[in-house]
């Protein structure tokens, strides 16, 4: 965008559809949502202002020099979450930031299947694999207080936001550890967890270069494939492992995209999981693969 010294005071709807019309013709940004261009528009404004603008109001002229530096930035590909170091996850602010995947609103989703099955529960415990900075944990352990959360990943810098994510939201119900799948588990929790979630990696490693440039450039690579060469590697050893870790009735929910999820439940019914289906959301898309332990 042009930088237009001299027009201070401009209108931040003026400015936000600058912004938008910047972001609409710009070859590095996907545009997989019609909206999503105005909606990063009015983040990266919020985010300067430290507030939602309104649509009349003049915008200091600072402020909004600030804006169309962080616009050429979104332009270039830059995720706007990575822009301003948070992220928006059923109701929270998370922090995030490079080297740590960015949460997508379907795995609302899932912490909402998570919540459900666990909420009658006397002595609810969860366990949230490949938890990233921490989203579904998070969720859960505000939902249900009395909740005992550990979310595992095994990257240093999401485990490292998620700590700081639930310092922040005063949940000290939920503990974030470093490493691979169940592997930092306490061995107590064995058989003691009533729900297992997980948003694992699963694009196939020949076709992490398809994905979209916002997501393949900037996004960490272990965030998006195991490096199998169909995606399901660590689904499978998620199968595998989860039953050790499960109470007899307990639940592993898998969150996947719609295309996989007939093969994710075929791999959940051949490790012996029962009562195998897809849920779908709210838009009736398939988001969740459900099983109860094998018996
Ligand atoms: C698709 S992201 C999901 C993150 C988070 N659940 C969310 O929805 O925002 C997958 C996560 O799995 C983690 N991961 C990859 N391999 C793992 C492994 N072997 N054990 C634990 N976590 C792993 C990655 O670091 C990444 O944070």
């Amino acid at each position: 965008m042009r930088e237009t010294r001299g027009d201070p005071g401009k209108r931040a709807d003026e400015l936000l559809d600058e912004a938008e019309e910047r972001l609409r013709t710009s070859e590095a940004v996907e545009h997989p949502h019609r909206g999503k261009e105005r909606m990063d528009a009015e983040e990266l404004l919020s985010f300067v202002l430290d507030r939602p603008p309104r649509a009349r109001e003049r915008v200091p002229a600072a402020e909004a020099r600030r804006f169309r530096r962080l616009v050429e930035r979104r332009a270039a590909g830059a995720p706007a979450a990575y822009l301003t170091r948070r992220v928006r996850f059923k109701g929270m602010w998370l922090a995030v930031g490079p080297g740590a995947f960015i949460p997508r609103e379907s795995s609302e989703f899932m912490a909402d299947q998570a919540v459900r099955r666990l909420v009658r529960r006397p002595d609810p415990a969860h366990v949230d694999v490949a938890t990233g900075i921490g989203p579904v944990a998070l969720a859960v352990a505000r939902a249900i207080p009395r909740a005992r959360v550990v979310g595992v990943d095994v990257s240093r810098t999401p485990v490292l936001l998620a700590r700081r994510n639930a310092r922040t939201l005063g949940l000290a119900n939920a503990r974030f550890l470093q490493g691979d799948l169940f592997a930092p588990l306490p061995p107590a929790l064995q058989g003691g967890v009533d729900v297992v979630t997980a948003h694992p990696p699963y694009v196939p490693r020949g076709e992490v270069k398809d994905l979209p440039g916002e997501i393949r450039r900037f996004e960490p690579v272990e965030s998006l494939t195991d490096r199998s060469p169909r995606g399901m590697g660590l689904v499978e050893r998620l199968a595998g492992e989860a039953p050790a870790w499960l109470r007899p009735d307990g639940w592993l929910l898998m969150e996947v995209s719609p295309d996989r999820a007939r093969e994710v439940a075929t791999i959940m019914r051949r490790a012996g999981f029962r009562e195998v289906r897809s849920t779908k959301d709210r838009w009736a898309i398939t988001r969740v693969v459900v099983g109860r332990r094998p018996a």
